[in-house]
């Protein structure tokens, strides 16, 4: 059985699977549990000034007979008093010495705030900090959250003084409520991040309710944006975790969060660079003990590819994520049907008419019956009707060999500016 222990920045960790600062970590009770049930760390949640959470604050988006496709949420940081949670994580900490424990924390952009709760937190025996600069809502006019978060200057400043007095690793935990994740992830380095974690909620309003009129959710009647999360979101958390990796500038160990709920998704993260991960939503959805199957469907995987340490699989698709421009433009793929397969609905038929390039041919074969073909030298190979196609095994998209050497658009542009003379007419494209 492979080595599931990480070590992300200093903060060790029996295996990669942590929770994410949220309400499943609101009490030592609750951490204790997701601790027996087998997750190797847990973000408490956001410690800060005193808040008050509304009543009516979550709400979900079920898709197509899926529940809880996304997930939306008004909550602000813990309610509960510093002094309690600090009791409850040394105790947890004294129950669980080699599970990792990190103090996610938010306060006012103010040096000396910053000083004091990272002291008191410390105090506790906390491995780690995370800098809460992600919170969407709420909080925004105290200059705290993403109001902080989407200020590259002032994510550099705080990181900072934060490392001015802390002792442990420091987190940076990053807003996906931007243009450019990798210029806040940089700047979080810049003032001296361990770490980063990313993603944090994502701007958003659950939907409004067509009898009342009312927003989903509303407090008495009235709504406000809220921080979507859950599955809906894995693509677009996994892409800024895939920019940050790749990033020369910020090259410091991510913790991967967004959409995760399956050992698979924790492969994906891993692959593009994450060195560990936390999940929120799908525990609220399905409870701590999602975690063994993550354990068991991970162990079984490793097993599987030969490999000794879950750390191997660190940052191992990374290179192969690059830009557009530097995909080669000679690739061809096609689609082809597969006749025994095909449980003749028409759907890809309907999609390439439609929506792309109009080369599937509705035939008859030799036997009278009505076949579905590819065209293949009309197919752009876009994977639409492969996309569509409910059937397993009934249409392949298969590459093949273009016979010219590869191009890719960076390289065409050189070879027409006269710059790289070695490519024949034929080959650009
Ligand atoms: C109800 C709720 C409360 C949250 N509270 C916090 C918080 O206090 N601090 C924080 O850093 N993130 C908070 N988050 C964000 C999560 O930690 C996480 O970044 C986000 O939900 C994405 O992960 P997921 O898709 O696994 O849920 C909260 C999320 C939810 C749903
Ligand atoms: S891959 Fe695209 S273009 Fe080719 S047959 Fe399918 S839908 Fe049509
Ligand atoms: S979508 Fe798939 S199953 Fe349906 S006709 Fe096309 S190939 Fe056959």
């Amino acid at each position: 059985m492979a080595d599931l222990s990480i070590d992300l920045a200093g903060i060790k960790s029996p295996n990669p699977f942590w929770l994410a600062s949220a309400p499943p970590t609101n009490t030592g009770y609750q951490v204790q549990r997701a601790f027996e049930a087998g997750w190797g760390g847990a973000v408490w949640k956001t410690l800060g000034e005193p808040v008050i959470n509304t009543s009516s604050r979550f709400a979900a988006v079920h898709f197509n007979g899926q529940r809880v496709a996304g997930f939306n949420n008004i909550e602000l940081i813990t309610d509960r008093p510093l002094e309690v949670n600090l009791k409850e994580i040394y105790e947890t900490k004294k129950r669980f010495p080699n599970h990792a424990i990190i103090a996610s924390l938010m306060v006012e952009p103010k040096q000396e705030k910053w000083h004091e709760i990272v002291k008191r937190v410390e105090a506790v025996g906390v491995d780690g900090l995370e800098l809460n600069f992600g919170c969407p809502h709420g909080m925004a006019e105290r200059g705290m959250g993403a109001a902080s978060g989407q200020q590259p200057d002032l994510v550099q400043a705080q990181t900072t003084w934060v490392k001015e007095v802390a002792t442990t690793p420091v987190i940076v935990k990053l807003t996906p409520n931007i243009t450019d994740i990798t210029v806040v992830a940089r700047h979080a380095v810049k003032g001296g991040a361990d770490a980063i974690s990313l993603i944090n909620t994502i701007n958003s309003l659950a939907g409004v309710d067509i009898h009342s009129w009312n927003t989903i959710p509303n407090v008495g009647g009235q709504g406000a944006h809220g921080g979507y999360c859950g599955p809906a979101v894995k693509p677009i958390a996994l892409s800024m975790v895939a920019e940050c990796a790749r990033d020369r500038g910020v090259g410091v160990p991510i913790s991967g969060i967004g959409g995760i709920s399956t050992w698979q998704d924790v492969v994906e993260f891993m692959l593009m660079g994450s060195t560990g991960i936390q999940v929120c939503t799908a525990v609220m959805h399905h409870g701590f003990r999602i975690v063994e199957e993550m354990i068991d469907g991970l162990n079984n995987y490793l097993d599987d590819k030969g490999l000794a340490s879950v750390t191997e699989l660190i940052g191992k698709s990374v290179p192969k994520y690059s830009n557009w421009g530097d995909l080669d433009l000679n690739y061809k793929v096609v689609a082809r049907i597969n006749e025994d397969n095909c449980i003749n609905c028409n759907k890809c038929h309907i999609a390439c008419e439609d929506a792309s390039h109009q080369c599937i041919d509705m035939l008859t074969n030799a036997e009278g019956k009505a076949i579905l073909q590819v065209r293949e030298e009309d197919c752009v190979g876009c994977n639409l009707c492969s996309i569509v196609c409910p059937a397993d095994g009934a249409i392949d998209m298969v590459a093949l060999d273009s016979g010219v050497a590869p191009m890719t658009w960076n390289q065409r542009n050189q070879v027409i500016s006269g710059l790289n003379g070695s490519y024949s007419e034929a080959e650009v494209v």
